[in-house]
Formats: structure tokens, C-alpha cells, sequence
């Protein structure tokens, strides 16, 4: 089968389209012919090997240890292990691979039952394969950390993005009052997926201007702990998916301390796959409360240009490779 591998850490340069032995199902596993897969920033950090805590993390010291990167996979389900139960030959089926090894930048891979869903029939591959990774984020971090509630006014920073856009759909579908910040040439965009107020980055600073949410869930863009304190209501809650090393410093040492000292919390969370998730989206995606917002679609030979664009961090929605084309 063909895939994009890549054997030392760097660059996208040192991804390569090579045909490869197609992997065959350990009992517990199902075969999936890929037909779509969408990048995240978890790949290009795999790629680079940063930060570097990440090869201590089980990823490989000094050599990348799974060869091929690609979590968000949309597919067919080509073959089951004996010991699989939830699914068939034919399913068409999508998950986040992320817990079990990564794969999928090929023509085939396999993965566990349970880091899998049956794929919502109203959607295409592409669309789905963009689900996975981001929108589970999104939801644990609003519902699960975020605790959020009907009714709340909700900021989501960086919602133009992979996460973002799913973040601004979620929080809609909980009751919440959406306000999504973004840069100018995406403020129709944000709008148009349901946020009931935009702010444009570029012209105005959310944390100045005196406003106060319940809930912020910061998917990318710089401020200070401190700043995002400030635009905190009594009683708020602060969630960081991503951003900047200063920003995951900051949530990580200066958080605890301000969760403890009064009312208002402030965290990140590290995704879990959770096939439950999946499922909760599914209805959510079959009901069209949450619609994928895509920007690229690359075939698989361009792998490295879609990671490059990713990680110049401007994507509107997300960054999709349809295998087969
Ligand atoms: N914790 C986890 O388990 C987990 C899981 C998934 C992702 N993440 C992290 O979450 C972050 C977002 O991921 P993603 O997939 O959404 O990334 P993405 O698709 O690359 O999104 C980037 C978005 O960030 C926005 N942005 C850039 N600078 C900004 C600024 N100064 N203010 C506001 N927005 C800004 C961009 O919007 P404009 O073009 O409008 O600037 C762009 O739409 C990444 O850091 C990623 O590593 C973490």
C-alpha cells in the first residue's frame, strides 16, 4: 500500500510517499481502507519531535517510533480481527487513531474497535475525517472541564481554527451564548457557523474591553494568564486546548495557583479519545447542530504541503487528505 513515512524527526521535507506492507489485523483490531484523514498540530509535533517532552512520552527518544502520522481517519471497514464485536466488513467508520499508533497517512490501518464510531451517513468521508481529534477537544474541554451550561456567554479564542469552529458549534448546541474571536478575513466565516458575536483580534483585545465570560475556551492566541483572569466572571472557568509555550507554562504553574486562591478556575486539558465522544458528535453531526468546516483538501502525495500549511497556523477549519486521489 502506499503511505507517507517518515523515519527521523524534522521538518516536512522528511516526509516520504513509499508503498509500504499493508498492515494485517491482530485479533482485536479492524482493517480500514482510509478514504480521507484530516492533519492536526499533534502531527506536525510528531513530525518535529516538539516540544521535546513529547519523545518522553512513549513517541521515541531520539527516532520517531510510529512511521506513519495521520489520527482523524474516515473509512471502510476491509477486515475484522476474531475477537472484534462492534463491527463488520463494509462499515464505514471514522475515530481518532492518536491512542493506538497513529497510521493514518496510508491507503490502509488498522486500530482497536473501540477507538472507533460508525461514521454519520449525512456527511461526506472528507467532511467526517475532520472530526475526530478536533471536535472531541472541543467538547471535553467545554462540557468536561469547562462545565459549560445553557444560558452562559461563552468566549472562544483562535475559533476559526480546527478546534475553534467545532467549539463554537458545541457551545450553540449546549444554549450557550457564543462569542467567537478571530482575525478579520474569517469573521464572516465564524458567523456564519453560529457565533452570536465575532471579534476581530486585529481591531479590538477581548480582554480590555470590559466584558466578563462564564466560560473561555482558548484554542490558540497569546495573552497573559492574567489578561484571560480579567475577562473571567466571578465564577468563571478558563480551558486552554493550544497556543503558545508560554501559554501552556502559564496554565500549567500559574493556573493551579489561581483555581486555589478564589473563585474563578483556569486549566488546559490533553485530549482523551473516547469512542463515547464519538458517538455524542455523531447525533450532533446527524442533526447538522455541527457541521464540519473545511478549508484544503490535499491528495495523499502532498501530505508535507498540507502539514505546512497547517503549521503556519491560519487554517479556516480544517485540513483534510482524501487517500485515492
Ligand atoms: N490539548 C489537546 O489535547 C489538543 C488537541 C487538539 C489540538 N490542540 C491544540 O489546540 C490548538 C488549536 O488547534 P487547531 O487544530 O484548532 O489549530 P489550527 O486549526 O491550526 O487553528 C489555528 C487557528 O488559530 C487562530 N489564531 C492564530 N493566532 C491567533 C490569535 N492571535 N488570536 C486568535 N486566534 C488565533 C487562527 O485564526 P486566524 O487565522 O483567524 O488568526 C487559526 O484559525 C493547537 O495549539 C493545538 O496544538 C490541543
Amino acid at each position: 500500500m502506499k503511505a507517507i513515512i517518515y523515519h527521523k524527526y524534522g521538518s516536512p521535507d522528511v516526509l516520504e510517499l513509499k508503498e509500504v506492507e499493508k498492515p494485517a489485523p491482530k485479533d482485536n483490531e479492524v482493517l480500514i481502507k482510509v478514504h480521507a484523514v484530516s492533519a492536526n498540530a499533534a502531527d506536525w509535533h510528531l513530525l518535529r519531535g516538539e516540544p521535546f517532552l513529547i519523545r518522553l512520552m512513549g513517541f521515541g527518544l531520539l527516532r520517531p517510533k510510529n512511521k506513519i502520522l495521520g489520527a482523524d481517519i474516515a473509512g471502510w471497514v476491509e477486515a475484522v480481527g476474531r475477537n472484534v464485536k462492534q463491527f463488520q466488513p463494509g462499515d464505514e467508520v471514522f475515530g481518532d487513531l492518536s491512542g493506538c499508533g497513529f497510521g493514518g497517512f496510508a491507503e490502509y490501518v488498522c486500530a482497536r474497535e473501540n477507538a472507533l464510531a460508525l461514521k454519520p451517513a449525512n456527511i461526506s468521508f472528507e467532511e467526517t475525517a475532520a472530526v475526530s481529534m478536533a471536535a472531541v477537544t472541543a467538547l471535553q474541554g467545554l462540557r468536561d472541564k469547562g462545565q459549560i451550561q445553557s444560558g452562559q456567554k461563552v468566549l472562544i479564542n483562535g475559533a476559526s481554527g480546527g478546534v475553534g469552529t467545532f467549539a463554537v458549534q458545541i457551545a450553540k448546541s449546549f444554549g450557550a451564548e457564543a462569542t467567537a474571536v478571530c482575525s478579520t478575513s474569517k469573521v464572516d466565516m465564524v458567523r456564519s457557523i453560529g457565533a452570536d458575536h465575532v471579534i476581530d483580534y486585529t481591531k479590538e483585545d477581548f480582554t480590555k474591553n470590559g466584558k466578563h465570560y462564564d466560560l473561555i475556551l482558548c484554542a490558540n492566541g497569546y495573552h497573559s494568564i492574567l489578561d484571560y483572569k480579567r475577562a473571567l466572571s466571578p465564577n468563571g472557568i478558563y480551558v486552554v486546548t493550544g497556543g503558545t509555550m508560554a501559554q501552556m507554562f502559564e496554565v500549567t504553574f500559574v493556573g493551579p495557583l489561581i483555581s486555589m486562591s478564589g473563585s474563578k478556575k483556569m486549566g488546559g486539558i490533553m485530549v482523551k479519545p473516547d469512542k463515547k465522544d464519538l458517538v455524542f458528535l455523531k447525533e450532533l453531526l446527524k442533526s447538522g447542530k455541527v457541521v464540519p468546516v473545511m478549508d484544503r483538501v490535499y491528495p495523499l502525495r502532498e501530505v508535507a504541503d498540507a502539514i505546512r500549511y497547517l503549521e503556519e497556523g491560519h487554517a479556516r477549519g480544517k485540513v483534510v487528505i482524501k487517500i485515492g486521489t
